[in-house]
This record gives C-alpha cells, sequence and structure tokens, in this order.
C-alpha cells in the first residue's frame, strides 16, 4: 500500500499506448484506425480490415491485391504438424488442440524468435493470419476422424475456411456465398478489441521478448475462458440447459440471485454500458442468415425471448447489462452448421490479427516487461519448525 495502486482486473489502469483501436464505451462507440466498425462492417472485408489493423491505413487496390496475394502463400501447413495432431485424443476439445499446435509453429520457423527483426515480424503476422484458419478447420476434421483438406487458394479467406471445415477430399465444395459472407463478417467483428485479457495477455508475454507464435498461444488461452472467448460456446450451452421458453423466467431469476453464481452468457461487458456495437451488426447478420437458410430453431426463440426479457428487466438495466457480441455470433454459428465447439476457435481466427497487430506494436515501439505488483496477504517471517514440532 502506498507505493503503487492496487486495482484487481485493471478496472481503471492503462497499461500501454496503442493507436490501433478506440473504444467509448459510454456511447457504444468502436473504431479501428479512427474507422467506425459499422462502416467496416459494411463496406470493408476481413483481409482489407486486417491490412488496416497492421498497417494503419487502408490498402489502394495494389497493396490489397498483394496482401491478400502474399496471406494465400502461407495458407498451407508444414506437412509435420498434420502428425503432431495425431498426439490428440479425438475427443480432445479443438481449442486445447489450437494451444498446443499454434504454440508449436515455433518450432517450425526459427526465423520468428529474432523478434527485433522488422521483416520476420511481418512473416510471422502473414503466417499466423494465413495458417489460423487450416489449423482451426484441421482440429474439427480430427475431432470427427475425417481426412484433413488443403487449403483452396483459388477461394476468398471465409470460403477457403468453410471448405475446409465441410467440405471432403472426394468432391468439389460447394460453398453458399450468403454463409462465405456471414463467416467474413465474424471474421471482422472479432478483429480487434484494444486491451481485453486475451490481447492484454498476448502484450504480457511478449513483453518479455517471448516470440509470436507463443505470445499467441497464449492469446489462445486466455480467450477460451467463458468469460471472454468462451462465451459463444457458453451462450449455446446456457439456451440448451434452458430447453423451453417457459424456463426463461427461472434462469433470469438465478442470474439476479446474488448467492448463485450463475450469469447469462452472452450478456455484459466490462467496457461496453450501453451496448456492444458488434452485437448490433451481428443481431442484423443473424436476422439476414436466418432468413436466408430459413432455419427454424426452437433454440433461437428461447434466445429471442431471453433477450426481450432481459433488457425489460430491471436488474439489467440498472447493472447495464446488454447482449453482447457473442449472444448473437452463437446464434449464427449454430445456424450455419457449424459445431459450438468451434465457437471459439472462430473468434480466436478472427482475432489473430488484433493480437499480432498489438504484439508488433509494442515490440516496434519501446516497451519493457509486463510485471505487476501485488498486496501481499500472507504470512510474516516465521521460523523454519523441525517435522516433529509441526
Ligand atoms: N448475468 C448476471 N449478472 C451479471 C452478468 C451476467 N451476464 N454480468 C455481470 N453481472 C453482474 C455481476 O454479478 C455484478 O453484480 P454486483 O455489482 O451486484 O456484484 C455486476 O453485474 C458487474 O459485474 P462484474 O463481473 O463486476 O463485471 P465485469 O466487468 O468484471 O465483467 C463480464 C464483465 C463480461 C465478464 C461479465 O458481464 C460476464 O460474466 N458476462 C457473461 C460472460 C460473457 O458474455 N462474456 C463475453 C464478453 S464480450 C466478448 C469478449 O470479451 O470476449
Amino acid at each position: 500500500k502506498g507505493y503503487f495502486t492496487y486495482d484487481p482486473g485493471f478496472v481503471s489502469t492503462a497499461a500501454c499506448e496503442s493507436a490501433i483501436t478506440y473504444i467509448d464505451g459510454g456511447k457504444g462507440v468502436l473504431l479501428h484506425r479512427g474507422y467506425p466498425i459499422e462502416q467496416l462492417a459494411e463496406q470493408s472485408d476481413y483481409l482489407e480490415t486486417c491490412y488496416l489493423l497492421l498497417n494503419g491505413e487502408l490498402p489502394t487496390q495494389q497493396e490489397r491485391e498483394d496482401f491478400v496475394n502474399t496471406v494465400k502463400n502461407h495458407t498451407m501447413v508444414h506437412d509435420q504438424v498434420s502428425t503432431f495432431f495425431k498426439g490428440f485424443r479425438r475427443d480432445a476439445h479443438p481449442m486445447a488442440i489450437m494451444c498446443g499446435v499454434v504454440g508449436a509453429l515455433s518450432a517450425f520457423y526459427h526465423d520468428s524468435l529474432e523478434i527485433s527483426n522488422e521483416h520476420h515480424r511481418r512473416i510471422a503476422a502473414f503466417r499466423l493470419i494465413a495458417k489460423m484458419p487450416t489449423l482451426a478447420a484441421m482440429s474439427y476434421k480430427y475431432s470427427i476422424g475425417m481426412p484433413f483438406m488443403y487449403p483452396d487458394n483459388s477461394m476468398s479467406y471465409s470460403e477457403n475456411f468453410l471448405h475446409m471445415m465441410f467440405g471432403n477430399p472426394c468432391e468439389p465444395s460447394n460453398i453458399s456465398p450468403v454463409l462465405a459472407k456471414a463467416m467474413d463478417k465474424i471474421f471482422l467483428l472479432h478483429a480487434d478489441h484494444e486491451q481485453n485479457a486475451s490481447t492484454s495477455t498476448v502484450r504480457l508475454a511478449g513483453s518479455s521478448g517471448a516470440n509470436p507464435f507463443a505470445c499467441i498461444a497464449a492469446g489462445i488461452a486466455a480467450l477460451w475462458g467463458p468469460s471472454h472467448g468462451g462465451a459463444n460456446e457458453a451462450v449455446l450451452d446456457m439456451l440448451n440447459e434452458i430447453g423451453d421458453v417457459s424456463r426463461i423466467d427461472e434462469f433470469v431469476a438465478r442470474a439476479k440471485d446474488k448467492d448463485d453464481p450463475f450469469r447469462l452468457m452472452g450478456f455484459g461487458h466490462r467496457v461496453y454500458k450501453n451496448f456492444d456495437p458488434r452485437a448490433k451488426v451481428m443481431k442484423q447478420t443473424a436476422d439476414e442468415v436466418l432468413k436466408e437458410l430459413g432455419v427454424n430453431d426452437p433454440l433461437l426463440a428461447i434466445a429471442k425471448r431471453l433477450e426481450e426479457i432481459a433488457l425489460e428487466d430491471e436488474y439489467f438495466i440498472e447493472k447495464k447489462l446488454y447482449p453482447n457480441v457473442d449472444f448473437y455470433s452463437g446464434i449464427i454459428l449454430k445456424a450455419m452448421g457449424i459445431p459450438t465447439s468451434m465457437f471459439t476457435v472462430i473468434f480466436a481466427v478472427g482475432r489473430t490479427v488484433g493480437w499480432i497487430a498489438h504484439w508488433n506494436e509494442m515490440i516496434s515501439g519501446s516497451y519493457r516487461i509486463g510485471r505487476p505488483r501485488q498486496l501481499y496477504t500472507g504470512y510474516a517471517q516465521r521460523d523454519y519448525p523441525d517435522m516433529a514440532s509441526r
């Protein structure tokens, strides 16, 4: 006490300067390099947004083509990465596999260890953005015992991901443009969100000089928790548990009960206290996708009713708890036929560019190793007792 600020959960501590993303939580504003998320979601696409986050400006036509082509050059993974997968049990959670295989990429690309070399940092960024969909789809294919699919570089980023997820080597993939567009929007809406838990983890790991693949693996681990990226999977689990519209009141009452640890998953946000602008776009996308696919899932009725009840409830209004991006993304992903265990993996694929942009921003500037302090609450000094007197 007295020497430093005590701020559990970093509620009021800025740990870095950053020029990448701006959030005004009170007004529901999210800007990437100054551009509103709504405009990017409407007019840009995921890879162009990646370029923007990494480089600070939107690309010209030529820069955009070069960027997309370079990403395509890196979509394959080393053949030995495929053997690495075989060490996992088939029933492993795909996020567990992702923590392992993404970290293992540092064993394949020794140049990435030279983090002071700008060219090597750039290549690491391309490798990560390009290989994440390949690894994500491999983790799914492995879990269902199907052969891995090679990337198809004639396809767009999101089409190719769906091709590797749902295609098979015996016949050409037929990817619905509606689904590919929705997938692209999901990646784009998750691309960056300034100093959230996983990005802060990437920065902290990176501040010791660790290589980018190891840092991103740390970010994936932090993302997995249900308070963060794991919430999209937890939303679906919760909707399944509720099971019927008639049981919603019971779950809302549990969420309000101080003695019950249950929370409504997909509601609330540390920074947004008005609305989550990503959730607005995601809700609109959900409506479009559901209409287009003609999906009639009873869980959607529960989700819709839950949203209405929570938005009218005094507890949620007073605590400023609104549906967040994960509430709607889970609903769209389910409608698209994506298995629940892949939801957080898809978040990780989209967020990779944000992680790498923040890591690169830190390494390119001046930084110190992150080293939080603590308030010690343990014993005062005492003498080591011999065994007989314990
Ligand atoms: N259901 C019921 N009560 C809640 C909820 C919820 N989802 N979220 C917060 N509260 C209550 C909480 O009990 C606390 O009450 P009190 O003041 O009486 O103690 C108050 O609201 C403030 O909550 P907090 O935990 O101090 O807030 P936080 O900023 O530390 O946590 C959060 C933010 C997102 C972790 C939390 O709202 C939550 O657990 N939400 C559910 C999980 C979720 O949807 N996470 C995804 C976040 S968005 C995407 C991402 O970042 O990955």
